[in-house]
């Protein structure tokens, strides 16, 4: 059964945007109903999204199952929420997103959106100021809270003459976050994944601790996606705030050296494996049993290297499929790359974390994908959430090209 789209388009500039948008799903496959706000109607005709869809257009609360038949048209969204897979909005206005946030059902997509319990995504599209004014900015965190994808707006010149961040996203990218978060892919089904998140620490006496800023929202949102995909995941996860994912077993941890027992224990068991743990690479050995006293005018901490996680299992990981992480400040690729050499992995993920709004601790990434097969893959902004869906599609089809090569 094709994957069933409920589009809702609102009423911006970048609603023409949505007519390429309707394209590039159903080209990937996808049925889509299109929903228009009265506003969108000012944009675009619903004529446009019919002959592209071959569907009539949903363009008001009441008349769409006919004016007559006021019974089944007032339930018309309970329906369409039910028959639909995934719920899109693009353009998602600032309008739009406030209602969503509050619950507000005033017309037929905000109603949609109240009835519908499956994924959302949204492509907010809006001027520069509108975009980072702190009532969007905080309707955005409720909204991403609620599980739903943000595919954030680019930056570049927009319709009002303003350049900044506010134009939506690029039909086709938004179509890969759809495609990819279908439902009922169960690609995943059979595979166990085994997967490090967060940080360590590394302990200094029974107070004091060395650490870093990771948050594990990358590594959480790779093991919900993993999941809901079909995967049997096993989370060894540092000490960060986030709740557990659906259906993830987690195995906490503190220290490297207890990751490092952890992911050893589970080894066998896992088919794949990805590291997007931010291991402290020093410890102290033998930390003080008392809590060290301010008694000396200088402290100097004697550290040694902690257990090289990744690169043991890049010794050890027979036919599993390996991937790393390599957060750096610069070279990024020429980094991925050496770590993916030097550790023996198939893939590494690079960031940049020292870029505004991304990295540690945000709710967004850039990343870039280095492989053993010497592509490299860059994958535009986009939530965590959306990145981890994107990094599991590349490592599937990873898989698929070395066992061809072999
Ligand atoms: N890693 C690990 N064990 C360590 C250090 C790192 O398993 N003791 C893993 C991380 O989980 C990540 C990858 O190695 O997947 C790269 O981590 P990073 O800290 O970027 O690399 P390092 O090897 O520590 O290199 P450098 O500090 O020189 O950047």
């Amino acid at each position: 059964m094709p994957m069933r789209v409920a589009l809702g388009v609102g009423g911006g500039i970048a609603a023409y945007k949505a007519a390429e948008l309707v394209r590039a799903l159903t080209s990937g496959g996808a049925a889509v109903q299109v929903v228009m706000t009265d506003s969108a109607q000012r944009f675009i005709t619903p004529l446009t999204f019919a002959a592209l869809t071959g569907r009539k257009v949903i363009t008001s609360l009441f008349s769409s199952a006919g004016d007559e038949d006021t019974l089944s048209s007032s339930i018309e969204h309970i329906r369409v929420a039910q028959e639909h897979d995934i719920l899109v909005v693009a353009p998602a206005t600032a309008d739009l997103m406030a209602q969503f946030s509050h619950g507000l059902a005033r017309d037929f997509l905000t109603t949609l959106y109240l009835a519908f319990t499956g994924p959302v995504v949204l492509a907010p599209a809006m001027n520069t100021n509108m975009w980072l004014h702190p009532a969007t900015q905080d309707n955005c965190k409720v909204l991403e809270s609620r599980g739903h994808i943000i595919v954030s707006p680019g930056d570049g010149p927009l319709a009002c003459g303003m350049v900044g961040p506010g134009r939506m996203a690029e039909p086709m990218q938004i179509a890969e976050v759809v495609l990819s978060h279908n439902a009922s892919k169960k690609d995943l089904d059979g595979e166990t994944l085994l997967l490090t998140a967060g940080p360590t620490r590394e302990a200094l006496d029974p107070v004091r601790f060395i650490s870093n800023h990771s948050s594990g929202k990358m590594g959480y949102a790779l093991a919900a996606a993993a999941a809901r995909r079909g995967a049997r995941v096993i989370l060894v996860s540092g000490p960060v705030k986030l709740p557990p994912p659906d259906g993830v077993q987690i195995v906490q941890v503190e220290s490297a050296a207890q990751m490092r027992a952890a992911v050893l224990q589970h080894l066998d068991a896992s088919t794949i494996i990805i590291k997007s743990a931010a291991v402290a690479d020093y410890h102290l050995e033998n930390p003080p049993k008392q809590k060290v006293k301010k008694t000396a005018a200088r402290l100097s901490l004697d550290l040694t290297p902690t257990p090289d996680i990744l690169a043991e299992l890049g010794r050890k990981k027979g036919g599993r499929l390996l991937i790393g992480f390599a957060a750096e400040t610069s070279n990024m690729v020429a980094e991925a790359r050496r770590k993916m050499e030097t550790k023996n992995c198939d893939m590494v993920v690079g960031n940049l974390v020292n870029q505004a709004g991304l990295g540690f601790d945000s709710d967004e990434n850039e990343v870039t994908l280095v492989m053993r097969t010497g592509e490299t893959v860059q994958l535009p902004r986009a939530s965590k959430r959306a990145i981890a869906e994107s990094i599991l599609d590349h490592l599937l089809k990873l898989r698929l090209a070395l066992y061809a090569s072999s």
